[in-house]
C-alpha cells in the first residue's frame, strides 16, 4: 500500500509547486510597483513656509500639494513650461510637470520623458488613452492618474507638452550601488521611504529606489535625486544580455536602443532611467500588458527574459551615463 501511496502525495506535491511557479513569475513585484498602504493620511499643514537648498522661492505644504500649480523651486534649470506642464487646464487633468518634474527627470513612480523623441511621448500618450499601454498595478494611483491625464488633454496640449520634454538635457539623477544588504522600507508617497527605527535586511532580487533626501523629495524638489540599490553582481549579469543578449537568450538591446542605450530616431532611451520603472515596462510588456505596434518590437526581447534577468538589466541601464 505504502508504495502507491507515496507517489499519489508526490504527485499532489508536484502539482502545488508547479501551480506555485506558474503564478509566481506573473504577479507585479511590490518593491517595483510600489502601492501606499489603505488609509494612509497626509500630515497637516501648519502653513509654515518651507525651503529647499539653492531656492530663493518658499512653499507652505498646501501649496506644495496643490497638484494644479507645479511647485518650481528651480526656474533656472529649464525653459518656461507650458500651461499643460505647469498648470493643467481642466479639472482632472493635471499638469505634467507635477509628476515629471520641471525639468523632466521624474519620480521613481513615474518616468523621465527628458530628453525621450517628441514623437516617442506623443505616442506614448496616445496607448495610455486608448487602452493599448496598461499596468500590472490598477491600484497604482499614479498610473491612473497619468491615464486620465492623457484621456483629457488635448491634441495640441500633448504635443506642445512633448515638445517641451523633449528639449531637456537627460541627467544622472540616480546613484546605482551594488549590494547585499539595504535599509528596510515601506512605501509612502507611492515610493519606498526608510523605516523607522532604521533597520536592515537582506536585498534578495530586488531594487531598492529611494530618495537621497527625503525632505527633498517630498517638496518636490528637481535637485535631490535618487539612490537604488541593487543586489551585488547584477550590474555584470545585466551587461552581459544588454550587450550581447547572453549567449543567445535574448536580443542585444543596443542595436535599436542605440549602442550607448541613450536612444535611436524613436526608440527611447535606457541609460541612467529609474529602474523601477524600467522594471515595470518589461514587465507588463512581458505580459502583453503594454501593446501597440512598436512595442510588438520587444515581444521577443521579453519573452525569455526571468524575473532575474529583468532586475540586472534594469540595475544596468540605472547604472549607464545618461
Ligand atoms: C499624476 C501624475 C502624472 C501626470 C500629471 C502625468 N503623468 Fe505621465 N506618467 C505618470 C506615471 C505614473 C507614468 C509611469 C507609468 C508606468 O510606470 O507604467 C507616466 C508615464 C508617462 C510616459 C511614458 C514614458 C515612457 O518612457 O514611455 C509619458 C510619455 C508621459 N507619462 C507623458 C506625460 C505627459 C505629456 C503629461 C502631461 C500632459 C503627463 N505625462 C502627466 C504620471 C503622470
Ligand atoms: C528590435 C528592436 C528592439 C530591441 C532589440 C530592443 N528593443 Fe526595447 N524597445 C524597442 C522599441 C521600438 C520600444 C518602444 C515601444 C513603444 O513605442 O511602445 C522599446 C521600448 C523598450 C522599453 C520601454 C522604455 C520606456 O521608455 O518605456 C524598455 C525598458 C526596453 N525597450 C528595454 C529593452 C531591453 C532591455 C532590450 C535588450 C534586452 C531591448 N529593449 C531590445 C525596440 C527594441
Amino acid at each position: 500500500m505504502k508504495h502507491l501511496v507515496l507517489p499519489v502525495l508526490f504527485g499532489a506535491a508536484i502539482t502545488l509547486a508547479a501551480e506555485a511557479v506558474a503564478v509566481e513569475p506573473d504577479s507585479p513585484p511590490p518593491w517595483a510597483y510600489a502601492v501606499n498602504p489603505p488609509g494612509t493620511k497626509p500630515a497637516p499643514d501648519d502653513g509654515t513656509p518651507l525651503r529647499v537648498p539653492g531656492s530663493a522661492t518658499s512653499f507652505t505644504l498646501t501649496q506644495l500639494r496643490n497638484l494644479f500649480s507645479v511647485p518650481d523651486w528651480h526656474p533656472d534649470d529649464h525653459p518656461a513650461m507650458p500651461n499643460s506642464v505647469a498648470r493643467g487646464s481642466r479639472p482632472g487633468v493635471f499638469p505634467c510637470g507635477f509628476c515629471h518634474l520641471p525639468n523632466g527627470l521624474g519620480r521613481p513612480e513615474n518616468a523621465s520623458l527628458a530628453g525621450l523623441p517628441a514623437e516617442y511621448i506623443v505616442r506614448q500618450v496616445a496607448a495610455f488613452k486608448s487602452g493599448e499601454r496598461k499596468s500590472a498595478e490598477p491600484r497604482s494611483l499614479p498610473i491612473n492618474l497619468m491615464v486620465s491625464v492623457a484621456k483629457g488633454t488635448t491634441d495640441e496640449e500633448v504635443r506642445t507638452a512633448a515638445e517641451y520634454f523633449a528639449a531637456l538635457p537627460m541627467r544622472q539623477w540616480i546613484r546605482v550601488v551594488e549590494t547585499g544588504t539595504v535599509p528596510r522600507t515601506h512605501v509612502a508617497g507611492w515610493m519606498l521611504v526608510a523605516s523607522e527605527p532604521a533597520a536592515t535586511e537582506p536585498i534578495g532580487q530586488r531594487i531598492i529606489e529611494m530618495p537621497e533626501d527625503l525632505e527633498r523629495t517630498e517638496r518636490r524638489d528637481s535637485a535631490s535625486g535618487f539612490v537604488a540599490y541593487v543586489p551585488s553582481g547584477s550590474v555584470a549579469r545585466g551587461e552581459a544580455l544588454v550587450t550581447t543578449g547572453d549567449a543567445g537568450r535574448t536580443t542585444p538591446c543596443g542595436v535599436c536602443h542605440g549602442a550607448e542605450l541613450r536612444g535611436l530616431g524613436p526608440v527611447p532611451s535606457l541609460a541612467g532611467r529609474s529602474p523601477s520603472y524600467i522594471v515595470r515596462q518589461l514587465h507588463d510588456m512581458r505580459r502583453g500588458l503594454r501593446q501597440g505596434a512598436w512595442s510588438d518590437l520587444m515581444k521577443a526581447v521579453v519573452a525569455p527574459l526571468t524575473d532575474q534577468d529583468i532586475v540586472a538589466i534594469a540595475a544596468y541601464t540605472a547604472s549607464r551615463a545618461p
